[in-house]
């Protein structure tokens, strides 16, 4: 039975951010009468703000050892179906300019409202409505059809798509929208938390660390099995910089990451040998060749006066090389998802078909992009995401 006065639609798709448009434009172009609702008075907001306004747009490597999830097969299948070069090839076909920065990141040259705009062009051409400024309220579901209530409307549906993305971000118009439904219909969670999001210092590293705000290394950071080699930033609140934003998502309170700041050097040999050519050589003026003057302080005060090379013995060597190369920081916690790029966790990935991304047990119903218990590394990974995991949801809502 439809609800009376409610307006008809194939699937309405909820979130248009980068998942739910590119779920819209494929299930448009299967000729499905599909509607987005948006919340915000603009589609794409993270879109336009991602990569420093260029759009970290996706990775020539994205391959599904990148993606964290308590289930790391889920993403295969979607990233199989729509990959890298897909995406690429629509970029292209719109005439936007693109670069490699590094590590395989493609960015746009120009301004990553010309993602957007290429999405809303497709959405068009798929004869997509939009509406936006319409947040939806809640989803029902009654003899096999959904109503969607958005601002004061309902909406009919036979297929419902979540792509209300995670909490990063509040001031942009994140909800939890994705986790109130799926409580509604009874689906499982992974317990959701800021990914890739500064690390704050307890008051011992604090101290340590207090006059090295604005410092930068590149070090291997490691937290368990995870490791990086990535670039660190020293703030007034703790740490930043792309080392640490990609260790963040695997950190657990309470437990130290482990810091190399010298991840290509052989320090210990090259301490020996120095103390055989240059004995009158301070240990401070050889890691000076490769670390900022008021990094090397920091990390060789626990050692207090130190000898001249020539009098240090292998034990000292061996300590200095450990507090050089093997330091432990413990954070207290993170920035939160004030300034989180992603929420780690979300909808779990057990309830959901890893080939349509549909809920196993609500037919009809569809959940994708960051919603989901699937999380990216930084660089171009999360929006590879949100187009495999919308592209494949297009092809069944
Ligand atoms: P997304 O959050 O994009 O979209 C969800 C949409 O749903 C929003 O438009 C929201 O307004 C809407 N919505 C929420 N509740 C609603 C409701 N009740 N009714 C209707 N609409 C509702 N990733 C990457 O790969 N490369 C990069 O360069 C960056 N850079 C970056 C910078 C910053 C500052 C942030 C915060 C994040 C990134 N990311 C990134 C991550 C990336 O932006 C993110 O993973 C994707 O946007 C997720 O896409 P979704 O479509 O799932 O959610």
């Amino acid at each position: 039975m439809k609800p009376r006065d409610a307006q008809q639609f194939d699937v309405v798709i909820i979130g248009g951010g980068a998942a739910g448009l590119m779920c819209a434009i494929e299930a448009g172009r299967r000729g499905r009468r599909v509607l987005v609702l948006e919340k915000a008075e603009k589609c794409g907001k993270k879109i336009l703000i991602s990569g420093g306004g260029r759009c970290n747009f996706t990775n020539h490597f994205a391959a599904p050892d990148r993606f964290i999830s308590d289930n790391p097969h889920y993403c295969k299948s979607a990233l199989r179906q729509y990959t890298q070069s897909d995406f690429l090839a629509l970029v292209e076909r719109h005439g936007i300019a693109w670069h490699e920065k590094k590590l395989g990141q493609l960015f746009c040259d120009r301004s990553a409202e010309e993602i957007v705009a290429m999405l809303e062009h497709e959405c068009a051409a798929a004869n997509v409505t939009i509406w936006r400024g319409a947040g939806a309220e809640n989803i029902r579901r009654e003899d096999g059809r959904f109503t969607v209530k958005a601002g004061g409307r309902q909406i009919g549906a036979e297929s419902v798509v979540i792509a209300t993305g995670g909490l990063s971000i509040p001031k942009l118009g994140a909800t939890d929208f994705a986790y109130r439904a799926a409580k509604d219909f009874g689906l499982p969670m992974a317990t959701p938390r800021p990914g890739l999001v500064p690390l704050t210092f307890g008051t011992g590293d604090k101290a340590r660390f207090a006059n090295l705000s604005g410092v930068s290394a590149d070090v291997e950071i490691r937290f368990a099995k995870a490791r990086f080699r990535e670039n660190l930033l020293f703030t007034h609140r703790g740490l930043s910089g792309p080392a640490i934003l990609q260790i963040s998502s695997f950190w657990e309170a309470g437990k130290p990451v482990e810091i190399d700041f010298l991840p290509d050097l052989d320090l210990a040999s090259r301490l020996k040998e120095q103390r055989k050519v240059a004995p009158k050589m301070k240990i401070a003026t050889l890691l000076r060749e490769h670390l900022a003057n008021r990094l090397v302080d920091a990390l060789l005060q626990p050692f207090g006066e130190l000898p001249e090379l020539g009098n240090c013995s292998d034990r000292l060597i061996a300590d200095i090389v450990n507090g050089i190369k093997l330091v432990k920081v413990f954070p207290t916690g993170t920035e939160g998802y004030a300034k989180a790029e992603v929420t780690v966790g979300g909808v779990s990935t057990a309830a959901l078909d890893s080939k349509t991304m549909a809920c196993r047990d609500v037919p009809g119903l569809f959940v994708i992009g960051e919603a989901v218990d699937v999380t990216g590394f930084l660089g171009g990974y999360n929006f590879q995401w949100a187009w495999s995991s919308g592209y494949v949801a297009g092809q069944y809502a």
